[in-house]
This record gives C-alpha cells, sequence and structure tokens, in this order.
C-alpha cells in the first residue's frame, strides 16, 4: 500500500451536491486525500446560500441539444438508476417514479433515452400543451441524499472544515488547517477544486460574473398519496410547473423562475399562483378523502404545506464551467492547478455525477502535466 504521503492533497471548496460528488469521485479514484473546505453542510439549518437543500429534484435533462451536456446528464442518471435499485447502496434517497411531461411550447426534449419512453398522443395533453411524453426517472430526495454523499466520503476518510473561503490563494499558501486552527498546513496542497455554486460571483480567484441567480420558488407540502412526477413548461414564458414526489411523502410543488431575483424567502403571492397552478396539472394533490365528496380548493392544498421557501439556482452563461487554470504556489513552490466545476444552473443534481467526472479527468491530466515540468 502507497503511504499517505504518496497521496496528493486536494482540497475542494464547496460542500453542496456538486462539491460532494466531486469530492467523492476523486477520493474513490484512490491516490488522493481529499478535504472539502465550505461555509455551509448538509444538515446546517436551510440558508439561502445553499441552493443544494431547496431542489425538487428530480432527473429531466434540459440538455436538448447540448451534445455534450447531454452526456454529462446521462452519466448521472446511469449512476443514479443503479444507486436506486432496489436493495441497492442509496434506494433509501430516491424514488424512481413515472414522469410525465407536458410542453407548451413543443420544443423536442430529446428524452427518448429515459426508461419507458413513451411520446403522448395529442388527445392525452392537458389544455394547452402541444407535445406530451411519459417515461421513468428518479426523484432525490434532497435532504437524504446530501448527508448520504457526506457520509459516504467521511467513511472512506475524507475530511471536512467549516470556513469561509475569501480568495483561493488563502487554500493555496495555508491548506485546510488554515481555516481549522489559523495555521498553515506543513504539506502543501497539490489542486483546489472549485465547486461554490453562486460562490463563484464573488470567491476571489473566480469572481465569475457570468453566474448569476434564477430564483425558484416552491412550496413542500406532505401528501404520500402522490407518487408520480407531472411538469408542465412553457420555456419562452420562463414558466415552469411541477410536482415532484419524494420517498418520504413529502411533494415539491413549483415553480419560478426569475433571472437576477435576489429576493431570499418565499412571497405569499407566488405561494398561492404555484398552488393553483399545480392544482390545475394535478388535482389529485388534495387529500382523496376530500376529493371523493367534492372538487379540491387551494385553501385544501395550502392546508397541506410543511414549509415554504426558495433557493438561487447558480445559473451561468455559457453553461457550466470545466476548465483549469494555474494560481502561483507557496513561495519557491510551483503553480498550482484549479479545476472548476460550478454553474449548474437548475440541473445541479441530474448533472452531478457526469460532471464530477470530468473534474477528474481534468485534475488528472493538470497533475501530469505539473510532474512534468
Ligand atoms: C427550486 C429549485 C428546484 C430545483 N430542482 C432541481 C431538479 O429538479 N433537478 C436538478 O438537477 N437540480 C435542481 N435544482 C438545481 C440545483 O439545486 C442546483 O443546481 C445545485 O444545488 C447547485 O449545487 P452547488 O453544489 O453548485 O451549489 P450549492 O448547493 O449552493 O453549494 C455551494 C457550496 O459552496 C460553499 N461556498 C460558496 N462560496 C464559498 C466560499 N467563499 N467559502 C467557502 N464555501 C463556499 C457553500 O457553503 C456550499 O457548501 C433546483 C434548484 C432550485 C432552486
Ligand atoms: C489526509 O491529510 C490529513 C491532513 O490534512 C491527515 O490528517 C490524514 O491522516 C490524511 N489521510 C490519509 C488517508 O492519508
Amino acid at each position: 500500500m502507497a503511504s499517505s504521503n504518496a497521496l496528493k492533497k486536494v482540497v475542494v471548496i464547496g460542500a453542496g451536491v456538486v462539491g460532494l460528488t466531486t469530492a467523492v469521485k476523486i477520493q474513490e479514484k484512490g491516490g488522493y486525500n481529499v478535504t472539502i473546505i465550505a461555509e455551509t453542510f448538509p444538515g446546517d439549518p436551510k440558508t439561502i446560500k445553499y441552493t443544494s437543500l431547496w431542489a425538487g429534484a428530480h432527473h429531466v435533462s434540459h440538455a436538448a441539444n447540448d451534445a455534450k451536456q447531454m452526456a454529462i446528464d446521462r452519466e448521472t442518471f446511469d449512476v443514479m438508476w443503479e444507486l436506486s435499485a432496489p436493495g441497492g447502496p442509496a434506494e433509501h434517497c430516491f424514488l424512481r417514479v413515472s414522469q410525465t411531461d407536458y410542453l407548451l411550447d413543443g420544443r423536442d426534449e430529446c428524452l427518448d433515452w429515459m426508461p419507458d419512453f413513451k411520446k403522448l398522443p395529442e388527445d392525452s395533453l392537458v389544455h394547452g400543451a402541444t407535445a406530451g411524453s411519459s417515461f421513468t426517472t428518479v426523484n432525490i430526495d434532497t435532504p437524504v441524499y446530501l448527508p448520504y454523499l457526506l457520509a459516504r466520503f467521511l467513511s472512506r476518510g475524507g475530511t471536512i472544515v467549516r470556513g469561509s473561503v475569501q480568495h483561493i490563494s488563502q487554500v493555496v499558501e495555508g491548506g485546510s488547517n488554515l481555516f481549522r486552527h489559523g495555521r498553515a498546513d506543513p504539506e502543501p496542497v497539490d489542486a483546489v477544486i472549485v465547486c461554490p455554486g453562486l460562490g463563484a460571483r464573488t470567491l476571489g480567484g473566480v469572481e465569475d460574473k457570468d453566474v448569476y441567480p434564477v430564483r425558484g420558488q416552491v412550496a413542500i407540502v406532505r401528501a404520500p398519496w402522490i407518487r408520480s412526477g407531472r411538469t408542465l413548461s412553457h420555456l419562452e414564458q420562463g414558466l415552469w410547473t411541477y410536482v415532484i414526489p419524494r420517498r418520504s411523502g413529502d411533494v415539491i410543488l413549483g415553480g419560478t423562475k426569475q433571472d437576477n431575483d435576489w429576493y431570499p424567502a418565499a412571497r405569499p403571492e407566488t405561494t398561492t399562483d404555484i398552488i393553483e397552478r399545480c392544482l390545475a396539472l394535478f388535482p389529485e394533490i388534495v387529500p382523496p378523502a376530500i376529493r371523493s365528496e367534492r372538487e379540491g380548493t387551494v385553501e385544501d392544498v395550502r392546508a397541506l404545506i410543511v414549509e415554504e421557501g426558495c433557493g438561487f439556482r447558480p445559473q451561468r452563461k455559457g453553461g457550466i464551467r470545466l476548465d483549469v487554470e494555474w494560481i502561483p504556489g507557496r513561495e519557491g513552490q510551483a503553480k498550482v492547478p484549479m479545476v472548476f466545476n460550478y454553474g449548474h444552473g437548475g440541473g445541479g443534481y441530474q448533472s452531478s455525477w457526469g460532471s464530477a467526472s470530468i473534474a477528474l479527468e481534468l485534475l488528472e491530466k493538470a497533475l501530469a502535466t505539473a510532474s512534468e515540468s
């Protein structure tokens, strides 16, 4: 066995779904000692600065004609399908569901690779829809899946450190101990993996102004009788209505898509609007006992609300950033590669494993160059 000082020291910034998945991917490749530094971890109280706990989340790729993004999403689906298998290692984090997708503007979704994919006949579409399909997918129970990823990382010897990084140079010079004890690590950092989500706008050494928030408001209701998902999207108007049941019996009702809207709390009138849209799309969210006597109302659904809130999707002009830059190392030492993996917008779960694979490839190539020079 290689001695531990033969391991390359990698620091991942960020513990959202992207940082955690990337850390696990690198660690399980072998040859690395991985530390995650983040301000917020799974299990902390929900905050607007941590998008991953606000997601639905389902796997319904919107890559459409973008071949690179489609490959990322498909690889992720394959991993999640295996994780969610009955008796599989993370079955408890997922619900496999029959998903129905209605489109109001007829764009071709390119989802025919999903299990059980069928185009819907026109006479079975909801009012106003011009196309629709059904298929099987996975819904991710985000408050269960994030701790699963963290536990998987920790159980294999990963280290976590809470800290707020102002500039990547702090990590490169001081290592993770700087954030734990205020003192530098004796061993230099071989690479930094940058997964700060929306934090990429402000994190020193990145300051990527192409990253911006797309606000999404949701209501979480208790409705364990709902066991299938439904979405109605109108791409041009940026309108998007969805019902995403989780394994726990909670159901996410959404949503909204508001570019550069930084309002960090639920707006009551938006909640009402979301309920109205979801009720029209999926009347069965009203408790069966009420529906057997009369038509359901907005108030019937409102009574089921467990939580309201919103998250900021870390959108990026040009899509996910996956590339490498070099930053000066400690005094007298070589430059250190920074591998960027952020800007997942509305698809951080469904692209998590595929983008982590690319980040790992970039890391290995960069370290190979570093050892040649
Ligand atoms: C309402 C809603 C519904 C969604 N539905 C889906 C869905 O169905 N399917 C899907 O795939 N995606 C969905 N998404 C998108 C998904 O939630 C995001 O793409 C994903 O969570 C982004 O993850 P992330 O790890 O990049 O960012 P975050 O989860 O925001 O994590 C960022 C991490 O970086 C840390 N950090 C940032 N800056 C610093 C710093 N300077 N120093 C230290 N730490 C720092 C933070 O503390 C945190 O740990 C949805 C989003 C919303 C809001
Ligand atoms: C990884 O590095 C940390 C120091 O940052 C050390 O405490 C730990 O033992 C190392 N783990 C392995 C597996 O070498």
